[in-house]
């Protein structure tokens, strides 16, 4: 005995100078609570692609995002309320186009909600819009300048949630990114109210902090009705004054980077991060799902990338194993440890953060040592940090002293070739009188965890990546009447299938300026959406169409080689053919700014016609109703870009029998 002592404590010494130690200890109390990690369908249109995918591939993919157990298992999906209007990637169907209309069959996101609902009966839904029709300011291009009309098309939004797809949705919100109003929120609290959902939680006001803090601090009934306050891209930072209001605070858009390793790590570290540095108790990324073509702005910035429908092609990006390690083992209603009994700071860099059930018989700690260089997302601080691999010694204090065993799963992000690793499970960690050594590397996450539950999810190899088909043709029939064109990226305006007698055709539907997000696309107010790829050269693009007497648009087009898109698309350069009623107009851009010819032509409304243009080189030939109008070389247009169609001005106009194809 004697001799095994000196031993036995020199090994005590070697732990304590090799093993930096962190305590979880119970008796501290706990620190706020929990409100679910998340992902944004919207802001705008990145799920566009993602309905048009085939079986089994699309269900698989809702798999890995929003099965409990399987893949992101995320627990809050929010979505953009769709508002016609340009928000990003592109633009989403509104609702309400009319005063007198109300449609809940547009657009994808009630099914996405549907799908999201059906796999994890639990998730928090949240909407928020980014524009708005314009009758909703009432001319005046302001939303609230009657907030009790703007409350109602919003709560009407949420009612056919509840009354059409048997959604509830628990968060609204004001206005992406932009100014919002006191008296908008307050009318809005009580519209909500008389229409049965007060169960429904205001978030304010997807911006920065400072300016709803500050109004919340002075105005006690706003700091009562704002449930919680949401801010974009916080860099992991929260104020001080937002911290003592003692509302929840939440990174309710945040990411923002491409799903890569980086992205992945960019993930991981802002998922705990957001709440030990700022006490943010929910993190939702921009974007769910890359499902929105190449090139686009942003693109392949979701938690996975989903943009091959007509192959069924999809990547389960890093990002959807780094979101495991905390959606896997923690549920909304979890509480944190506090702060230096839980959750902190790694000795040697990175940080922990550690959550109990309200039964308080399960634990889960997850650990992150992402380095700076590594770690970026687009819109984040950039104050370096250090991080050093590191054993540690963790320390379980109170009540959780009486756990054995901890399951471990490890994620290691590689930037040196070599494959990274992700979600595996390893040995559970045994404690010994509350206490284990753990090893952590450079960029792993570490989560150990009482629960039994997690899981990482598979499907088959989905099929290899295929670039665009051509040809490519579309009919629009075999739609349901509203449906939102496969593959048709609109960009500004919003098309949905109409289906008249036997006859199913594309109308573009906005006839009126919308209140815009990003101004300029809308401000052209044409209906401009591109097709395909943005490498396509020598093509050929044509349609039959009609234009309606009743709120017809002043002519439509068809382009080539077309560049931009998103909030840039009034940029947009290519080589474009107009068909308006009383002449042809051949432009190197999406204006008819730079006009390389003109000429006669005139066709009456109400009846179908139809157009094509052909690219090859600097060959250009575009035809109407089967007839060259215009046949010449134009050396002035860009070399490559998407296959494009639209309108020459927002008002109603058909298209169908839409032919693309390689020359
Ligand atoms: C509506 O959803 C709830 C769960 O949120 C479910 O219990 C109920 O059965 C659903 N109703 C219908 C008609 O599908
Ligand atoms: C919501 O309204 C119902 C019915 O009007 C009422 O019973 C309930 O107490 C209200 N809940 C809240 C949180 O205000
Ligand atoms: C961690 O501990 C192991 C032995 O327990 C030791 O070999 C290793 O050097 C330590 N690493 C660091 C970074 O301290
Ligand atoms: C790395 O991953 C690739 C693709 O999954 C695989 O083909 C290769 O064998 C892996 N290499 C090692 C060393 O595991
Ligand atoms: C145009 O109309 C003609 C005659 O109806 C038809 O053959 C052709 O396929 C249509 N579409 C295009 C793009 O030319
Ligand atoms: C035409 O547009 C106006 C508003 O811009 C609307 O009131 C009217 O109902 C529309 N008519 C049709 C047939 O869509």
């Amino acid at each position: 005995m004697a001799r095994i002592l000196p031993f036995l404590c020199f090994l005590c010494f070697i732990r304590w100078i090799c093993a930096d130690t962190i305590t979880f200890d119970s008796s501290q109390g706990y620190g706020r609570r929990f409100d679910g990690i998340g992902g944004l369908s919207g802001g705008g249109a990145t799920s566009k692609l993602l309905i048009s995918y085939p079986e089994p591939q699309r269900s698989e993919i809702l798999d890995f995002l929003f099965k409990p157990n399987f893949g992101a298992s995320l627990q809050m999906l929010k979505v953009e309320i769709g508002g016609d209007i340009q928000s990003t990637d592109g633009s989403e169907a509104s609702h309400m186009r009319y005063t007198w209309e109300e449609n809940y069959e547009r657009g994808y996101e009630w099914w996405l909600m549907e799908e999201a609902k059906k796999r994890n009966p639990n998730i928090r839904l949240y909407g928020l819009p980014w524009g708005f029709p314009g009758w909703v300011g009432e001319g005046t291009g302001d939303p609230y300048h009657n907030g009790y009309k703007t409350a109602d098309y919003i709560a009407r939004w949420i009612n056919g949630a509840k009354t059409k797809h048997n959604l509830t949705i628990h968060f609204i919100g004001i206005w992406n990114e932009n100014h919002y109003d006191i008296s908008y929120i307050k009318a809005l609290r009580k519209t909500l109210d008389n229409y049965g959902f007060n169960k429904t939680k205001i978030v304010a006001a997807d911006g920065k902090w400072d300016n709803i803090v500050n109004d919340m601090k002075k105005d006690k009934e706003l700091k009562k009705i704002v449930h919680a306050i949401g801010c974009h891209y916080p860099g992991t930072q929260s104020t001080n004054d937002a911290q003592s209001l003692g509302n929840p605070l939440w990174s309710s858009e945040d990411f923002c980077q491409k799903n890569t390793e980086v992205g992945g790590a960019c993930w991981a570290r802002v998922l705990n991060r957001n709440y030990v540095h700022g006490y943010m108790t929910s993190t939702i990324a921009w974007d769910l799902i890359a499902s929105y073509y190449k090139d686009l702005p942003g693109w392949d910035m979701g938690l996975m990338t989903a943009k091959e429908p007509w192959n069924g092609y999809y990547v389960v990006s890093p990002p959807i194993w780094t979101s495991a390690h905390t959606t896997q083992f923690t549920s909304v209603g979890w509480d944190y440890l506090k702060h230096g009994s839980g959750v902190g700071t790694l000795p040697k860099g990175g940080t922990y953060v550690a959550l109990a059930n309200p039964r308080r018989d399960q634990l889960t700690i997850i650990m992150e040592t992402m380095t700076f260089e590594h770690s970026k997302c687009v819109w984040d601080q950039k104050t370096p940090f250090k991080v050093e691999p590191q054993n540690v010694t963790l320390v379980l204090k109170d009540k959780l002293a009486n756990i054995n065993v901890m399951n471990m799963w490890f994620t290691e992000l590689r930037f040196d070739g070599k494959n990274s690793t992700y979600f595996e499970q390893k040995k559970p960690l045994k404690f010994i009188n509350g206490a284990a050594n753990v090893f952590i590397d450079l960029n792993q996450i570490i989560t150990l965890t009482t629960l039994n539950t997690g899981n990482k999810g598979s499907h088959p190899p989905p099929p290899q990546h295929v670039a665009f088909p051509l040809p490519f043709s579309d009919n629009y029939e075999g739609y349901r009447m509203h449906q939102e064109p496969n593959y048709l990226s609109q960009q500004t305006g919003s098309f949905e299938v109409i289906l008249d007698g036997n006859n199913g055709f594309a109308r573009q539907m906005l006839t009126q300026m919308p209140i815009p997000w990003c101004k300029d696309a809308d401000d052209m107010q044409k209906a401009y959406n591109i097709f395909g790829d943005y490498t396509w050269a020598d093509i050929l693009v044509g349609f039959d169409f009609r234009i309606p007497k009743v709120n017809g648009s002043s002519g439509v087009f068809v382009g080539a080689r077309s560049t931009k898109a998103g909030c840039g698309s009034a940029s947009t350069s290519g080589i474009f053919f107009f068909a308006l009623p009383d002449r042809f107009e051949i432009a190197t851009d999406v204006r008819r700014n730079h006009v390389v010819q003109t000429g006669t032509l005139s066709y009456s409304s109400d009846s179908w016609h139809n157009i094509s243009l052909h690219v090859k080189g600097t060959s250009v030939t575009a035809k109407f109703d089967q007839k060259t109008v215009y046949s010449g070389t134009i050396t002035s247009g860009p070399s490559a870009g998407w296959a494009a169609l639209g309108t020459d001005s927002y008002g109603l106009a058909d298209f169908d029998n839409l032919e693309i194809n390689s020359t």
